[in-house]
């Protein structure tokens, strides 16, 4: 495994956080702050942020994204974002599958794979989350769910697609708890993600995937979850919304 064949990303997932004024002061914060990454760096807003994100980032390194969106091109869907809005106001990334639209809103591997469909349909770059529960973990099957949730999202999808993809390993035990999945336990799971994806589309295309880890990754503990082998990035909610945190994780993952 070479994790020279692929850029490291570090996406910050604000969840339901920042209104625009806040978003103007993080953003005018990060940016001298990780003007000089060598990674990629993304900001996952709200959709009411989007716009002022976009103008806000415009010219430098930051790109962002949107948080969901829905698997239909228009039509009858009260309260939900398509993709193609998504990609007409410029917005190049979207997270898909997280495990607080699977847990509170009904969210499952199907509706995610049409999701993930509509997403590469618009252009648009997924970062599609996947990880087990603490009592799948604890009867010793979280290998055989993140398989699943893996190859389930990414039914229909081809070889060229995944090369605009990013997976997300996040624990559903570690989101916003503190409790960070150790090092290794992060690389066991981002391993087995690359080696499902090798079985579906090839060693090359799996090579060239990054797999970001995402829990509790903070300023302390990046750099040692960020040095395993198959850990190539990291989503990041909490400590995205403080510029010098997620600043400090983007210089943990520039090395
Ligand atoms: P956390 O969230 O960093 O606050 O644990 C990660 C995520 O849910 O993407």
């Amino acid at each position: 495994m070479n994790k020279a064949l692929r850029p490291a990303v570090i996406a910050g997932n604000w969840k339901m956080n920042n209104t625009r004024p806040q978003t103007r002061e993080l953003l005018e914060a990060l940016k001298p702050l990780v003007a000089g990454a060598g990674c990629q760096v993304v900001v996952c807003t709200p959709f009411t942020d989007l716009e002022a994100a976009l103008a806000l980032t415009a010219g430098t390194n930051l790109h962002v994204g949107a948080q969901n969106c829905h698997w239909a091109a228009s039509g009858a869907f009260t309260g939900e974002i398509s993709a193609p809005m998504l990609a007409e106001l410029g917005v190049e990334y979207v997270v898909l599958g997280h495990s607080e639209r699977r847990q509170y809103f009904g969210e499952t591997d199907a509706t995610v794979n049409r999701r993930l469909r509509a997403a590469l349909d618009a252009g648009l770059r997924p970062i599609l989350c996947v990880g087990e529960t603490l009592d799948q973990r604890e009867a010793g099957i979280t290998g055989e769910v993140v398989a699943m949730q893996v190859k389930a999202a990414l039914c229909g999808v081809t070889a060229e697609e995944l090369g605009r993809m990013i997976v997300a390993y996040e624990p559903v035990w570690a989101i916003g708890t503190g409790r960070t999945a150790t090092a290794g336990q992060a690389g066991e799971v981002c391993g087995l993600i690359r080696q499902v994806a090798a079985g579906l589309y090839g060693q090359a295309a799996a090579d060239a995937l990054p797999i970001q880890y995402g829990g509790s990754m903070n300023a302390k503990n990046a750099a040692e979850l960020l040095a395993q082998p198959d850990v190539d990035g990291g989503l990041i909610g909490g400590a995205s919304l403080k510029a010098a945190d997620f600043a400090a994780i983007v210089e943990a993952a520039s090395k």
